[in-house]
């Protein structure tokens, strides 16, 4: 037998790892009733759906709640203890761009509707498909995941999904909202809604001691963010890449909303702002490091560190930095220095306890 949910989260809170925190345990206990079905080899729920389309049975479950509740780590937990392989775990932002890129493909290929193949194509040999950060924001994406969704859910995939916002308000003041409203009936219909109501917003809990501006960008700075990175991610990353009017913007390291990236890979490449839109869209935290002095050699560097800079203020998006000079010495002379006032003054704001905090 495997152990139990709720016992592995003990486990970690006995060893100093995690606070407990009723409302995450409470959402444990709902997914250990999810796993145990998706272990469990008889699909009985699913015979009875073919039999019965509209039975009641739930076929996953949506979690939402304010930013750095838990979301994403109970969803992590639920996913790395299901006993089978065929799962996938997947930002769904990512997730949707795929799907996109493949109904594209389809198209090309006359078929007439296109999006049956493409969710066939998924739900091959996959039974529990984890979203984390839902977020509808596109029209192109907004049109198409009610007819995703419905395929998946007849293909009998479970799915399991984070979002900041209950369904009735996803894709919010959207283009053409009615389009969309068939697909939030579809999820509170088809999924056990929660809100996870924890205590704290943990994310904030966890920086708030710690430093988040790094100068001079040395070794000891690395190592200090190396911590940092670790505690926040419990270890893991991968590769997240956006697409962003069909270009690639590549995040190295990410993980759970959280990005880890060099001042070469955002402000060195000729990004703009839609680029630092996206990522925005994406995290919930940036670690940016190894800032230089910037230069008037270097301003269109500058330029892009500012334009990014105020996108993630905008975003109220919680920032760690490395640079090799304090905010306001960091950009002396050059085209828009004169500006860079203000981009200091912001930098030392997202210095400041509860910065980000807002949900
Ligand atoms: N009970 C807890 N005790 C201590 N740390 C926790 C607890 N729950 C979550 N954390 C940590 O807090 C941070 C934020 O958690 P997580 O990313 O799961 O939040 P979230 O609800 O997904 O937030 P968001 O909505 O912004 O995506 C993570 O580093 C996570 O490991
Ligand atoms: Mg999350």
């Amino acid at each position: 037998m495997s152990q139990h949910l709720t016992a592995i989260y003990d486990t970690r809170v006995a060893e100093g790892l995690l606070r407990p925190d009723p409302a995450q345990r409470a959402v444990l206990l709902r997914m250990e009733t999810l796993r145990a079905a998706l272990e469990s080899p008889q699909r009985k729920g699913l015979l009875a759906r073919l039999l019965k389309p509209h039975s009641e049975e739930k076929q996953g479950l949506y979690l939402w709640g304010g930013v750095g509740r838990g979301k994403s780590m109970l969803m992590d937990l639920f996913f790395a203890h299901v006993g089978i392989t065929q799962k996938r775990r997947v930002h769904f932002h990512a997730f949707m761009q795929e799907v996109q890129g493949a109904l594209h493909a389809a198209r090309k290929t006359g078929v007439e509707d296109a999006i049956k193949p493409v969710a066939e194509a998924i739900a091959q040999d996959l039974r529990l498909l984890c979203f984390d950060e839902m977020q509808i924001t596109d029209i192109a994406d907004a049109m198409i995941v009610g007819r995703l969704f419905e395929r998946l859910f007849a293909a009998g995939v479970i799915i399991v999904t984070t979002s900041n916002r209950p369904p009735a308000d996803l894709y919010k003041d959207g283009l053409n909202r009615k389009i969309f409203l068939p697909f939030i009936k579809l999820l509170e219909e088809r999924m056990e809604v929660d809100e996870l109501d924890a205590m704290t917003d943990y994310r904030q809990d966890r920086l708030a001691g710690a430093q988040t501006f790094f100068t001079p960008a040395d070794a000891a700075a690395r190592r200090e963010i190396d911590l940092i990175w670790t505690d926040l991610t419990g270890g893991r990353q991968e590769v997240l890449t956006l697409e962003v009017k069909g270009r690639h913007v590549t995040i190295p390291r990410y993980w759970a909303g959280m990005a880890r990236a060099q001042f070469n890979d955002l402000c060195g490449k000729p990004l703009g702002p839609a680029d630092y839109l996206a990522l925005v869209g994406a995290v919930k935290l940036l670690v940016l490091e190894d800032v230089p002095q910037l230069t008037p050699e270097k301003s269109n560097e500058a330029k892009r560190f500012v334009t990014l800079i105020d996108t993630l203020y905008e975003g109220k998006i919680a920032l760690i930095l490395s640079a090799d000079a304090e905010a306001e010495a960091l950009y002396p002379t050059g085209t828009g220095s004169f500006e860079f006032a203000r981009t200091a003054s912001r930098l030392r704001e997202m210095q400041s306890a509860g910065w980000g905090a807002a949900s």
